[in-house]
C-alpha cells in the first residue's frame, strides 16, 4: 500500500538508505534465494546508495543488481546509470559480479539490447527504486510517450526529451509486477512534480510516476513541500481509482 514517509531536515541520504535497508532485511527474512534489486538513476540515488553502501548487515550476496533505465552511453560515461551505480554503491558491497546485471544501452541496436535484458529481468522484482523527473517522469518513461502504451515487452528503447536521449527502460508492466516499489525525490524542483502525483488527478499518461502510486515515497522536506499534508495522503483510495 502506498505511504510517504519525509526525511528530518538536511538528512534524506541516511533516512532514505535507512528505510532501504529496512526493507531489502525484510525480503531477505521473507524468503531464501536471491533478492532481485533494480536501481534507479539520476542524481538523487548517489548519496542514498553512498548511505546504502554503508549499512551493515545486509544480505548483498543474496542481491541480483538490475537497472530500471539507462542512457545509451558507454558504461564509464558520466551519465551512465551504471557508472553512478558502480561508484556509490556497486564497487562498495560485495554484490557478486556476475550477479550485476548492466543494461548494454550503448549497442546500436537498442531494441536488441531491450529483448535481451527482458530476458534476464524476474517476472516480478522484489524492490524496484525510481525516482521522478519535473515533467513527472519516471525510470525513462516520459509523458506522452509511446512506452506507456506497451502492454506485452517489459524493456524497451525510450526517447528522452532531454539528453542524453536514446535510452533502455522497464515498462510500466514491470512496475506494476514488482514486489515492491519505492520513489525517492529530494529537492524543491521536485515539489510540484511530487504534488502532481500524489494529489492531482489520475492520469499516468501526463504523469507516468503515478504508475508508482503504490509504492512507499520518500522524501525531503522540499520535495515534500507542495503536499497539503498527512491527512491527504489517501494514497489508498487513489489505488482504488488506478485498477
Ligand atoms: C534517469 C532516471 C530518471 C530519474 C529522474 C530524476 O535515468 O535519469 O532513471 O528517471 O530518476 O529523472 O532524476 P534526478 O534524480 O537526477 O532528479
Amino acid at each position: 500500500m502506498g505511504d510517504v514517509a519525509i526525511a528530518p531536515p538536511g538528512a534524506f541520504d541516511a533516512f532514505a538508505a535507512e528505510r532501504l535497508a529496512g526493507l531489502l532485511d525484510q525480503l531477505a527474512g521473507e524468503k531464501p534465494g536471491p533478492i532481485s534489486l533494480v536501481l534507479s538513476g539520476g542524481r538523487t540515488p548517489r548519496g542514498v546508495y553512498r548511505m546504502l553502501a554503508r549499512h551493515g548487515g545486509l544480505p548483498w550476496s543474496r542481491m541480483e543488481v538490475f537497472f530500471g533505465d539507462e542512457r545509451a552511453v558507454p558504461p564509464s560515461h558520466v551519465h551512465s546509470n551504471y557508472r553512478m551505480a558502480r561508484e556509490s554503491l556497486l564497487d562498495r558491497v560485495p554484490v557478486p559480479p556476475d550477479r550485476i546485471h548492466r543494461m548494454r544501452a550503448e549497442e546500436a541496436d537498442l531494441d536488441e539490447a531491450a529483448r535481451a535484458y527482458a530476458l534476464l529481468l524476474p517476472g516480478a522484482p522484489d524492490l524496484v527504486l525510481l525516482g521522478i523527473g519535473m515533467d513527472g517522469h519516471t525510470a525513462s518513461l516520459f509523458p506522452g510517450a509511446p512506452t506507456l502504451d506497451e502492454t506485452e515487452r517489459r524493456v524497451v528503447p525510450a526517447r528522452s526529451p532531454r539528453p542524453p536521449r536514446a535510452r533502455l527502460t522497464v515498462t510500466p508492466r514491470v512496475l506494476r509486477e514488482a514486489r515492491h516499489l519505492v520513489v525517492l525525490a529530494s529537492g524543491a524542483v521536485k515539489s510540484e512534480p511530487v504534488a502532481r502525483a500524489l494529489e492531482g488527478p489520475w492520469e499516468p499518461a501526463a504523469c507516468p510516476a503515478q504508475l508508482a502510486l503504490r509504492g512507499s515515497w520518500i522524501l525531503d522536506p522540499a520535495a515534500a513541500s507542495g503536499l497539503p499534508g498527512p491527512a491527504s495522503f489517501g494514497l489508498a483510495a487513489r489505488e482504488e481509482e488506478s485498477t
